[in-house]
């Protein structure tokens, strides 16, 4: 469920009518509800409570300070994959304690960052990551806290560019060699091995293969106690997914989620650490555009956006879907045709969606691709010196601009000309 609802035919993002920001911020924005992400983050720390546990949002996700500084003053940790997300994590007030560090190239810059500043735990990938924070560690005259991920070789049957738990994924080591890699890292000076992490995958629409994972992980936990490792957290990852089109697809609640993790690892004595991003901030999110121009083409329309794949990769990336609704309500039962939804941008892979069945719209009309809150913004560029496309957060009756607009000259005035040219 989010707060983003028609009242008297026209979009509203909790209390605000979306062209009322549309008129004072301009399109494209993306637009964020602060109740939906609130809520979001509730569905997890309830789901596990009971259970000693940290929701740790990956704030790959979404990662503007002001979501951070939200998440944060409900108690979230971070999970972060860089030194920009560390740095970021800390400016929104997130203390090193609730911060955790995964990724598979970690820099000794990036290490030493997070062992000066404070860090609940870095999530090692490989062996010689591990060599390499122990070394950096031991020259701080410091002792980390390490998890080691294992990749359990399960399918996660998502799409193939976000699916990370096959042992063909560059991702953790193989379950299989866990013991003798668990032997390595506990004889290593400055780190002090606390637990095992598992990420199999983003937008998983079934629970079995999270179950098959954490069984797998029940398991290796009783395997490395045996061999007197002193395992007490459990990092599970993120991955559960949200239904991008919600007339055909329902994925597992994170209700349920919870309740398969409190049944698969509940009498471990584990504290439970998962990272979810896109069940938090993806349907708390949409993209808000206006039709530039409607084109007739040979025996197909298009529709012309002024928001572009710069703006939201996610259609062009990975072929996704996005719902993309009107702004203002179409009268009920107004005749739907098919058009060809795309941005201004100079390929033929800036297309949203082929053949789109869409209630009539013209020029100036407004748009709004839902689902938009998690893996927009982040991943948005300056592709044909478009600039980075406004982050806007509702609460209630108010909002607030959370990233401008850029101008051109801000844009242009971060290149350098040589002297020399
Ligand atoms: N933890 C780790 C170690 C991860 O690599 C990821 C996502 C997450 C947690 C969060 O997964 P989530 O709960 O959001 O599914 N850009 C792609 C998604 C890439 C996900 C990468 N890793 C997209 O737009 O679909």
């Amino acid at each position: 469920m989010d707060h983003f609802l028609y009242r008297n035919g026209v979009l509203h993002a909790e209390d605000v009518a979306v062209p009322d920001i549309a008129a004072v911020v301009g399109t494209p924005f993306y637009l964020y509800s602060a109740a939906t992400l609130r809520r979001h983050y509730r569905l997890f720390a309830d789901g596990l409570e009971g259970l000693p546990h940290l929701v740790c949002y990956a704030m790959k996700a979404n990662s503007n300070q002001a979501v951070l500084k939200l998440l944060g003053d409900l108690g979230a940790g971070m999970d972060v994959v860089s030194g920009g997300e560390y740095a970021r994590a800390r400016a929104a007030g997130i203390p090193g304690e609730r911060i955790v560090f995964s990724g598979i190239g970690k820099t000794r810059a990036e290490m030493r960052m997070a062992l000066e500043g404070g860090i609940r735990q870095v999530n090692l990938e490989s062996e010689p990551e591990m060599r390499v924070l122990s070394e950096v560690a031991v020259s701080m005259g410091k002792v980390v806290p390490v998890t080691v991920r294992v990749n359990p070789d399960v399918d996660a049957k998502t799409h193939e560019k976000i699916a990370t738990g096959k042992k063909e994924n560059k991702f953790g080591i193989p379950i299989a060699r866990a013991r003798e890699v668990y032997a390595e890292a506990a004889a290593l000076p400055g780190l002090d091995v606390v637990g095992i992490d598992v990420h199999i995958g983003s937008q998983l629409t079934d629970l079995q293969p999270f179950r098959d994972a954490y069984g797998l992980l029940a398991s290796l936990t009783r395997q490395l106690r045996a061999d007197g490792h002193d395992i007490r957290r459990l990092d599970l990852g993120g991955g559960l997914g949200i239904p991008y089109e919600r007339s055909n697809s329902a994925p597992p609640l994170p209700v349920e989620y919870c309740a398969m993790v409190r049944e698969v690892l509940g009498d471990l004595d584990c504290e439970i650490e998962i990272e979810p991003g896109r069940l938090i901030a993806g349907n708390a999110g949409i993209l808000v555009s206006e039709v530039i121009y409607l084109k007739h083409g040979e025996g197909r329309d298009f529709l012309i956006l002024d928001a572009a794949m710069n703006d939201l990769i996610r259609p062009s990336m990975y072929s996704s879907y996005h719902e993309i609704v009107a702004v203002h309500e179409p009268a009920a039962g107004v005749p739907l045709a098919p058009v060809d939804i795309v941005g201004p941008v100079c390929e033929s892979g800036d297309t949203f969606a082929r053949d789109r069945a869409m209630p009539p719209l013209a020029a100036g009309d407004l748009v709004a691709f839902r689902s938009a809150g998690a893996y927009g913004a982040v991943m948005a560029s300056e592709y044909n010196t478009r600039p980075l496309v406004p982050e806007v957060l509702v609460q209630d009756d108010q909002f607030a601009v959370i990233r401008p607009r850029p101008t051109f000259d801000e844009i242009i005035s971060r290149d350098r000309v040589p002297a020399w040219l």
